[in-house]
């Protein structure tokens, strides 16, 4: 009964949707945990590209039971756009199933998140705009909207009368602008409630009697590692918790039923939104890593910070997540350089730093200190086999993995499903 976890070993974007698209090829269910819609996953079938943001990549794979969580925070109207997008493109959703006790973001949440953020002014976080942020506050503030108030009018009317006085007195006496009238939100939450509810369950019922029967299970994290709340860059982080810790409150699942935890990096580093990066390249080598690896937000299209891999966030995420190897993507997009760098440790005022420091300060100032090696040609990724891989690129993963700390378990050469060299055994 294997249950295993995909998670973000960097700062999200690290090329998830596609892992998860091929171990969902053998998985029964696939569940997300925590984000929301400021996730973009982009999973590619033959010409066809698809961007999803909500519902799990396993959703390409007819028969298979897709799972947003109680841990994800669900905006409805992008969730009933993204089912149309799908639906639209002939792929079924019979098999999507939506935790009642996911929480809801509002329209004053995407609305309040705006006013704080130029309330920041320059220490703004760049968030996605989704009202992510402060729908996770409602929710341990015990002032949100879970999806079983949504879908019941009488229920979501009580909640409303709770709430909304709050919120609209915030948006009105603190940032002087326009709060909401109930009528239009109760309008709002009817023309999606009905299109929500068929799929509307207890899910960690279903993630545990699947488990439980011995089927494969697929736990799909969102963004990653390094915008974890507590274990991420803090304050450039999202709200929840994308580390593998995060799945058992998200899904109502165990943390011992969890068999193997599998994190994604890419094979250099990149990061959307504010906050440091040591390792990011302000020029013509960023800029070629942008190009050549389409590095531009699934969400917002904002263009991506590009950079050398950073071995020290990903010894990081090894440790904080448990992982059991990694799933190392965008190898292609490296080919063609001279030479190659690995960040092996930070430089902090004349002082080696093995692990990444809590004061943002100090991380601002940390510079990289680089291991060279050899490139590999243009093209010379395009195999089928690991083995037939240049042997300087070969050289290139075992370090990072020696650096890391973790083996690798799964390589991508390209965009398309079929570009992926499986090494281990997975499920
Ligand atoms: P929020 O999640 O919208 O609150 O944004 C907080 C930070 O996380 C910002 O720096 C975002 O750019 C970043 N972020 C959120 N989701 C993703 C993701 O899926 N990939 C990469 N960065 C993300």
């Amino acid at each position: 009964m294997p249950a295993v976890a995909i998670v973000g070993a960097q700062w999200g974007d690290e090329g998830k949707g596609k892992v998860t698209d091929l171990l969902a090829s053998r998985a029964h269910v696939v569940a997300r945990y925590s984000g929301g819609n400021n996730a973009g996953h982009t999973v590619q079938i033959g010409n066809e590209v698809f961007k999803l943001k909500l519902i799990p990549s396993g959703i390409f794979y007819p028969g298979k039971i897709n799972v947003i969580g109680n841990g994800v925070v669900v905006d409805p109207a992008w969730l009933v756009e993204e089912m149309d997008y799908l639906e639209g493109k002939g792929v079924s959703l019979d098999g999507l199933r939506i935790s009642e006790k996911a929480h809801v973001i509002m329209p004053y949440h995407i609305l309040i998140e705006k006013l704080e953020e130029e309330e920041k002014g320059a220490a703004r976080i760049g968030a996605t705009g989704r009202g992510i942020g402060p729908a996770y506050t409602d929710k341990v503030a015990r002032l949100g909207i879970r999806i079983v108030d949504l879908v019941n009018r009488d229920a979501l009317s009580a909640r409303l009368d709770v709430v909304l006085p709050i919120k609209n007195r915030v948006i009105e006496r603190v940032y002087g602008a326009k709060g909401f009238a109930k009528e239009e939100i109760m309008d709002w939450a009817s023309k999606l409630a009905g299109r929500i509810r068929p799929h509307v369950t207890d899910t960690s019922v279903l993630l545990n009697d699947a488990i439980d029967s011995g089927k494969n299970v697929l736990f799909e994290g969102a963004q990653g590692t390094m915008l974890d709340v507590d274990h991420g860059t803090y304050p450039f982080v999202t709200s929840s918790s994308p580390t593998a810790g995060g799945i058992a409150p998200g899904t109502g699942v165990g943390p011992r039923k969890i068999t193997k935890v599998i994190g994604v990096t890419k094979a250099y580093t990149s990061r959307v939104g504010a906050g440091p990066m040591p390792t990011e390249l302000k020029d013509e080598t960023g800029e070629r890593i942008r190009e050549r690896g389409q590095e531009y937000g699934t969400v917002t299209g904002r263009p991506r910070r590009c950079g050398w891999f950073d071995a020290v966030i990903v010894r990081h995420a090894v440790r904080v997540n448990g992982l059991d190897g990694i799933a190392v993507t965008h190898l292609d997009t490296l080919s063609g350089f001279p030479m190659v760098r690995v960040c092996t440790a930070y430089r902090y005022r004349g002082q080696i730093l093995r692990d990444f420091p809590a004061n943002q300060a100090v991380f601002a100032e940390c510079e990289p200190v680089y291991e060279e090696l050899p490139g590999w040609p243009e093209g010379s990724c395009a195999v089928q086999k690991y083995e037939d891989l240049p042997a300087n690129a070969k050289a290139y993963l075992t370090r990072m993995a020696e650096l890391a700390g973790t083996p690798i378990l799964i390589v991508s050469i390209g965009r398309e499903r079929t570009q992926t060299l499986v090494l281990g055994e997975v499920f």
